[in-house]
């Protein structure tokens, strides 16, 4: 017996990096997963993110773990794109009790778009993936959490939304994860009545394929050394964060942010 069985959990962004942990995860909890990624086979992009012969994209993977799983292409900035992909995820899998709203990322270099350079084309890339594809994950399961009394969203922001960097640079992903933070605390105040709980992870450097490259190339040390623990976060890390908010281990938190950052914030 799992602790999800029974349940539906959409995963964006889950075709690799840490989106694909979190699937992983609620699989093995024993829920039915539902996938959405602007490209199912991105692992593709990053030797570190290879999923082997056996299986040609996560939702195989999933499936392996004997659970139900479908998966759809959608960019997560376009609304008719995303609320047609929820569409057809409900139409197989049923209704969704467990959002994870984990699409996202930047544009450019962490040492371009200062606070006061910010490009105004990439800011609205960025905040159309990271913010407007929260905003049109939610509003696609909203309505059958809020029949079911039941629901558990997560959204994704990071520890850039939390504090500024060093430098002021990368501010135009920093300020679109800072609107997600407050975001997901008015969608908890406005959704507790109906036993939906809404909380935010925060991650830090996590080692993922795509970002492991960055770090070795930058120097790993330096980024291990600023954490408290003195090394990166894993997405297993971040994952077992996630199974305490899809399950009823958080039943009575809603509204808050959970940094799994390693003690980057002080
Ligand atoms: N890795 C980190 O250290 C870190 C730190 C803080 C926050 N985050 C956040 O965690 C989330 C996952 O990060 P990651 O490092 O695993 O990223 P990643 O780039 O490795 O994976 C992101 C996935 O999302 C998909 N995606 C990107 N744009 C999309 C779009 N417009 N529509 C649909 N799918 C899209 C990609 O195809 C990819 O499969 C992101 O929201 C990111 O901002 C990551």
């Amino acid at each position: 017996m799992g602790k999800l069985d029974g349940k539906v959990a959409v995963v964006t962004g889950a075709a690799r990096g840490i989106g694909r942990e979190y699937a992983h995860r609620l699989a093995k909890l024993g829920a039915d997963v539902g996938v959405i990624d602007i490209n199912l086979k991105s692992y593709e992009e990053f030797s570190g993110e290879d999923i082997g012969k056996e299986f040609e994209t996560v939702v195989d993977e999933l499936k392996s773990l004997n659970v139900q799983a479908v998966g759809f292409e959608a960019d997560i900035s376009d609304e008719a794109a995303v609320t047609n992909a929820f569409q057809r995820i409900q139409g197989t899998l049923g209704d969704v009790d467990i959002l994870i709203a984990n699409a996202g990322g930047g544009t450019g270099a962490i040492t371009e778009n200062a606070a006061s350079e910010i490009n105004p084309d990439q800011l609205e890339i960025v905040l159309k993936r990271n913010f407007y594809g929260t905003v049109y994950s939610v509003k696609s399961v909203v309505d059958q959490m809020k029949k079911k009394k039941y629901g558990k969203i997560v959204t994704v922001t990071s520890v850039t939304g939390l504090k500024a960097s060093d430098t002021g640079t990368y501010s135009h992903y920093a300020a679109t994860k800072a609107a997600i933070v407050n975001y997901t605390k008015n969608l908890a105040q406005d959704l507790g009545q109906y036993n939906i709980t809404v909380n935010a992870i925060a991650p830090g450097y996590i080692g993922t394929g795509r970002l492991l490259e960055q770090f070795e190339k930058a120097g790993k040390e330096s980024y291990e050394n600023e954490t408290a623990l003195k090394r990166l976060g894993t997405p297993e890390d971040c994952a077992r964060v996630i199974e305490f908010l899809s399950t009823d281990l958080s039943d009575y938190v809603t509204g808050t942010v959970i940094d799994v950052t390693g003690g980057l914030l002080r």
